[in-house]
């Protein structure tokens, strides 16, 4: 019997050595000194990709003025006062600002203090990581072994400041899900853009995450280096907030049912949303914030404009899909100390026109932007990669259209964040700036 225990405990204990560390197990594991700042690696070896980082978000996941202002005046206030999303303070940073994290540096000296905090995503924490813990990578599950070894593409042999070891999870879009996957405190997947992507066309024909925003070219990775690689990845990282990523995501049709008609006459415009260009959805990632919607006019030959909304299609929970005039958003009065809180205005943009989104609630099932404080999600109204969405828009024509040709145009517009909460919120007005889709028109004849 006491053998028995013994190897019981042994197994136990081997057990708990082997065991990868798990996200909480990594708070506090690593002080910043483990790994080389980013300008140690950019300034005299790797001078390009240092200067792609440098302008990707990645660089700027912590110093963003969006994420400061989220994560400080928000995220950090309501978990010191609600048990249920207490882990977010530590969490945000884990994504945001994992060296702080590692070194249990929470919350994080602001940006304005030029901590090591304001390293965001740097090139040792990638370069370090060989892993991730469970089957699904999510909130921040890497596993990182920072030290003499780097991890790359190719085998090279060693570099001057360091050992390069060949590792092939880099190259996986599950490396890049441990961060672009999130589950809320509740247990709702607020973010899931390797998700959709795994279960999206793109996987399946082994199309990853770095052939779109790492795209290979000709480049020396290293200014030592004298040979050029063909396939070296950029570190551009280009996104979202790279308006020249956002255009052209999504192509535009429309096609009337007769083409022409006299005033008093019912047309109906179908306009078709073909998602060409994302990977995953469109919006994805940080879905609680963005926006995308289409807006439809039509414009008779005297110049006259007239706004035609949407035709609902009757799906349950569409009312979150068709711009309203209603507000939401009352969670934020938890951290501003404002039960009360009456919300701002929903959308921001005109009433009638359709919405491509999901809506986020809070445990009192109020829209929210604050993807910790999401409960449950409403109707996933996205573009899927690939897919093609047709909204109709049935136009009965005044009767006081002017003759001759009327111009139907649609327009597909998007913004970062739904600009009623960047005005409350105070964030710069570059988050709500308007990023053109793309834009379609047709014409019919409209008869005297
Ligand atoms: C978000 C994670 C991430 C960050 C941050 C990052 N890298 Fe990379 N890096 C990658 C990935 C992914 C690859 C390609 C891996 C593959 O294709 O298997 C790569 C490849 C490389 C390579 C090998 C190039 C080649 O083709 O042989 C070097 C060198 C490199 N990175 C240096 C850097 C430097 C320097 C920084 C910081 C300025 C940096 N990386 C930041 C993820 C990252
Ligand atoms: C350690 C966590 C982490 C890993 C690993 C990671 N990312 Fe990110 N990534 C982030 C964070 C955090 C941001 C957000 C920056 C911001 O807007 O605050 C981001 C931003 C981005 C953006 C820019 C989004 C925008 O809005 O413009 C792209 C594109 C991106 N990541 C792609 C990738 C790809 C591809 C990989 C895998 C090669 C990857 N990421 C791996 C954390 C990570
Ligand atoms: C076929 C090309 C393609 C692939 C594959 C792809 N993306 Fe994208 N990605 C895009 C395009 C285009 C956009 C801009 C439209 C949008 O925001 O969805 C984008 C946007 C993004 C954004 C910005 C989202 C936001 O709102 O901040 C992130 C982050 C991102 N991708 C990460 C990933 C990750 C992680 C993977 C792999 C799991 C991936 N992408 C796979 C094309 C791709
Ligand atoms: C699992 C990783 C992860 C965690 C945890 C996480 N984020 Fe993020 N966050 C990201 C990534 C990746 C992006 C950017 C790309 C996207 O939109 O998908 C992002 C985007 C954002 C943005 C939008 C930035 C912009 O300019 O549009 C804000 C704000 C933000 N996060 C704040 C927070 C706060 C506050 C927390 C904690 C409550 C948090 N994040 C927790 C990964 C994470």
């Amino acid at each position: 019997m006491k053998k028995l225990i013994g190897v019981l405990l042994a197994v136990l204990v081997i057990g708990l050595l082997v065991r990868p560390a798990s996200a909480g197990d990594k708070l506090g594991s690593a002080p910043y000194e483990k790994y080389e700042t980013p300008e140690n690696c950019g300034e005299s070896c790797h001078t390009d990709f240092y200067r792609q980082w440098q302008q990707a978000m990645m660089s700027q996941a912590y110093t963003h003025r969006w994420d400061e202002i989220e994560y400080f005046k928000l995220a950090v206030p309501q978990a010191e006062k609600d048990e249920k999303v207490a882990e977010v303070k530590a969490g945000c940073n884990g994504c945001h600002a994992p060296l702080a994290f590692l070194a249990g540096d929470i919350p994080p000296p602001k940006p304005a203090e030029n901590s090591r905090a304001n390293e965001s995503v740097s090139c040792d924490l990638c370069h370090s990581v060989t892993g991730f813990v469970g089957d699904t990578p999510y909130n921040f599950n890497w596993i990182t072994e920072p030290g003499e070894i780097k991890y790359g593409p190719r085998e090279t042999g060693d570099a001057p400041a360091h050992e390069i070891r060949k590792s092939d999870f880099l190259g996986t879009a599950e490396f890049c899900g441990t961060c672009h996957n999130e589950k809320s405190p509740y247990g709702a997947w607020v973010k899931s853009t390797h998700l959709e992507w795994k279960e999206g066309p793109y996987a399946a024909e082994g199309v990853v995450c770095q052939d779109c925003h790492m795209t290979r070219a000709l480049l020396a990775t290293a200014e030592m280096s004298e040979e050029a690689y063909p396939d070296a990845r950029l570190h551009l990282f280009h996104g979202a907030h790279d308006p020249g990523k956002i255009r052209g995501t999504v192509e535009l049709r429309i096609y009337p049912d007769i083409v022409e008609a006299a005033p008093g006459e019912t047309v109906t415009f179908s306009v078709a949303l073909f998602n060409q260009k994302a990977g995953h959805k469109f919006p994805t990632g940080s879905v609680e914030d963005r926006i995308l919607w289409l807006h439809v006019e039509a414009v008779d030959d005297a110049g006259n404009t007239f706004h035609l909304p949407v035709d609902a299609k009757g799906f349950d929970g569409e009312e979150y899909t068709i711009a309203a005039d209603v507000l939401a958003y009352q969670d934020m009065g938890i951290a501003l100390d404002q039960p009360d809180f009456a919300g701002v205005q929903r959308d921001g943009v005109p009433i009638g026109d359709r919405i491509f989104r999901m809506p986020y609630f809070d445990p009192q099932g109020r829209m929210t932007i604050q993807q910790w404080n999401t409960a449950s999600l409403g109707p996933d109204y996205r573009l899927g990669p690939r897919e093609t969405k047709i909204e109709t828009y049935t136009f009965v024509l005044p009767a006081d259209i002017a003759a001759g040709k009327l111009n139907i145009t649609a327009t597909l517009n998007y913004q970062l964040l739904v600009r009623p909460v960047q005005e409350f919120l105070d964030v710069p007005a570059e988050e709500s700036a308007i990023v053109v889709v793309n834009t379609y028109t047709t014409t019919i004849e409209v008869r005297p």
